[in-house]
This record gives structure tokens, sequence and C-alpha cells, in this order.
């Protein structure tokens, strides 16, 4: 019997190796990973509003929109994240067409350029709010945080009437506009000097709703046309 023969083969020396083989997996997936990953660096449609035609003109002027978010809606997309609308909602219209019949033209990357983290999500209780910016007014949106059964009788979201009760402090919203620009959001040292102002004395509730109502805005998407056919 030969129990004690030597490996011979590459393989065979790897399976009496565990080191060896943990490094030999690791190579193996990172291969996986660069080929997804880095063809992304290079492609126009990840880096729309950076793109540039021949001539050095933007190639996508309807990007120009796209901006961090005001003081008031950064503490309202912070109450969503803290009262866990996640859960319920995607922020995330897929490229099909039910999709966007639905809710209207299909998210581009740039659109949550600024979003830390994002909220794209899959869970889908309640529908997609990517694009529910302008689609009721505020006093539907406050009624609806109230008590949703007050505009939608079949509704079986949760009621949120703290939201009315909870003032906002200005100092929260200068703190968190600083850290998200340490983490390179381009808040200019103005708009960080305005927002105390423009939070303080508002209520979460009224921080919701500006939320909201940005949300999809931000590039004027054309009735029935693709940005990109
Ligand atoms: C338990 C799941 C659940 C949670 C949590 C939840 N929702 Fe909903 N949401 C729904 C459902 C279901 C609907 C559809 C019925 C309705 O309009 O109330 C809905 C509808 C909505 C709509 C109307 C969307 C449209 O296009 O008609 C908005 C806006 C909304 N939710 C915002 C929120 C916000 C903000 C939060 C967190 C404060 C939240 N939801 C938390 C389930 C949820």
């Amino acid at each position: 019997m030969t129990h004690e023969s030597k490996p011979k083969t590459l393989q065979e020396r790897m399976e009496l190796n565990v080191a060896a083989l943990l490094v030999m997996i690791a190579i193996v997936v990172s291969i996986g990973g660069i080929v997804t990953v880095v063809p992304l660096f290079y492609l126009d449609s990840t880096w729309e509003d950076t793109a540039r035609a021949a001539d050095g003109a933007p190639a996508h002027p309807e990007l120009a929109g796209v901006r961090p978010y005001g003081a008031l809606e950064l503490m309202g997309r912070d109450v969503y994240i803290r009262e866990g609308c996640y859960t319920c909602h995607s922020q995330m219209v897929r490229p099909f067409r039910d999709e966007m019949e639905r809710y209207g033209h299909y998210s581009l990357a740039v659109e949550s350029k600024y979003d830390h983290p994002f909220q794209w999500g899959s869970k889908r209780t309640g529908p997609d709010l990517a694009r529910v910016g302008g689609k009721y007014s505020d006093e539907w949106h406050v009624a609806h945080l109230m008590d949703p059964r007050q505009v939608v009788p079949e509704s079986v979201m949760p009621s949120y009437p703290w939201l009315a009760d909870a003032t906002l402090l200005g100092d929260d919203a200068v703190r968190r506009m600083e850290a998200l620009r340490m983490i390179g959001v381009p808040y200019t040292d103005a708009q960080i000097a305005g927002a105390a102002a423009e939070v303080e004395g508002k209520n979460e509730m009224e921080a919701m709703v500006a939320y909201l109502q940005m949300l999809g805005t931000l590039v004027p998407f054309e009735e029935g046309k693709a940005y990109r056919e």
C-alpha cells in the first residue's frame, strides 16, 4: 500500500495544504470580482453626469440637476431610515416595461450618487418610491403618514403620527452635512452655514414630506422617452 505517496499534481498539493487552498480560492474569486467591477469604471453609463462628448461639452446636460440633499430633505431621509420605511419600500425602478408603466423612467445610477447609503432595496410590501416626488400634494403625505387609512382605506402601512411632534435641531443638520462632506458629498460652506436656519423649528413630518417630494425629480425625464435607447 502506498498511502504515504507524495502528492504529484498541483491539485493534489493544494488539497493537502489548507493555506494554499485558501489563497487559490481568494485569487479565483477576486478574478470574478475584477471582471465584473473594473469595466464599470470605463462605462459611460455609470458616470453619466461627468461623461463628456468629443467637444468637451457634457454628454448628458439633462443630468445637471443632480445635487446633494438640502438640509431639510436630508433630515427627512434620516428619519426615513430611522423609521425603517425601506423594509417595505424600494427606491429602484427597474428597466422593465411593467415597472416603467407603473412608476416612470427606470432609475439611473447617478440619481443615487449622493445617497449614503443608497435606498434601492428590493422589498416591496408597499410601492416603489423612487419616483414618488410630485405625485401627491404635501397635505396628502401628511394625512397618509398620520394615518394611511385616512386616504387609502385598505392600506397596511403603519401610522407615524409622532413625526409631527418631533422638532428638529438645526445643529443636527449641520453635523450630518459635515459628515457627508467628509465622504465626498460636495456641500459648500454656504450650504452648511445655512443648514441650521433651514431646519430649525421645523418638525420631522415636514422634513419627511420635503424628502418624499424630491425623490426622482432631479432629472427632467420626458414622458414616454427613454433616457438611453
Ligand atoms: C409595513 C410596511 C410599510 C412600512 C413600514 C411603510 N410603508 Fe409606506 N406603504 C405601504 C403600503 C402597503 C402602501 C400602499 C398603500 C398606501 O398607499 O398606504 C404604502 C404607500 C406609501 C406611499 C404612497 C406611494 C404611492 O406611490 O402611492 C408613500 C409615500 C409611503 N408609503 C411612504 C412611507 C414612509 C415615508 C414610510 C416610513 C415612515 C413608510 N411608507 C413605511 C407599506 C409600508
